[in-house]
């Protein structure tokens, strides 16, 4: 059985999503261990819920990032993809080096428009009309790695960010699962900066 570590922050319904995928049997992985950078977040407690080990490694705790990092990684050992879902901190190029081609992340726009910490507020100042989330390998850059898989939404003239990011959303716990699904499949195949999907 594949191992994931999926990291989170926060809410963890990007994570939910994935739990979800694997026990109505859809997704054939095991979620071997859920970290999160910040106490006491919904992420935690999911994970609990669903019989799936948890640990908080606190970033308040360690003063180098370094520091922080090597602790997450004594927790992946054994690990073959480490899921990014709402993980509010960038990597160090040397922990994406050690898992390159097997670390992914989620980001809530159509890469590579609109980068960053605020998507949606973004993605709404400037006036598109489309948006949507991106499933991708992590590089070395911010939101720059290889696209795995991408869906669109509309963005209507009375969108706020809450109602943009819950539609958003609803893809994002449709394609992060089904990305998932690939690698672990072996589907994934990396070219530069091209994901090909290989057939069955
Ligand atoms: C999602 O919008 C994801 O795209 C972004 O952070 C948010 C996480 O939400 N990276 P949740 O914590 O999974 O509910």
């Amino acid at each position: 059985m594949v191992k994931l570590a999926v990291l989170c922050s926060g809410r963890g319904s990007d994570l939910q999503s994935i739990i979800d995928s694997i026990q109505r049997g859809e997704l054939q992985a095991e979620i071997s261990i859920v970290i999160t950078d910040k106490p006491n977040v919904m992420a935690l407690e999911r994970a609990e819920k669903a019989g799936i080990k948890n640990i908080c490694v606190d970033r308040k705790n360690f003063d180098t990032r370094a520091d922080f990092e090597a602790e997450i990684l004594k927790n992946l050992v054994g690990i073959d993809l480490v899921v990014l879902a709402g993980f509010m901190r960038i990597l160090s190029p040397d922990f994406v080096r050690k898992f390159s081609g097997r670390l992914m992340n989620i980001h809530p726009s159509l890469l590579p428009a609109f980068p960053g910490a605020h998507a949606h507020r973004d993605v709404l100042a400037y006036g598109v009309k489309v948006s949507g989330c991106t499933v991708h390998f992590v590089d070395e850059g911010t939101d720059s790695g290889p696209i795995i898989l991408q869906s669109a939404v509309k963005v209507l003239d009375d969108d706020t960010e809450e109602t943009l990011a819950a539609r958003v959303l609803e893809q994002e716990h449709i394609i992060y699962p089904q990305a998932i699904k690939l690698f672990v499949e072996g589907k994934l195949k990396i070219e530069g900066r091209h994901v090909k999907i290989l057939e069955d």
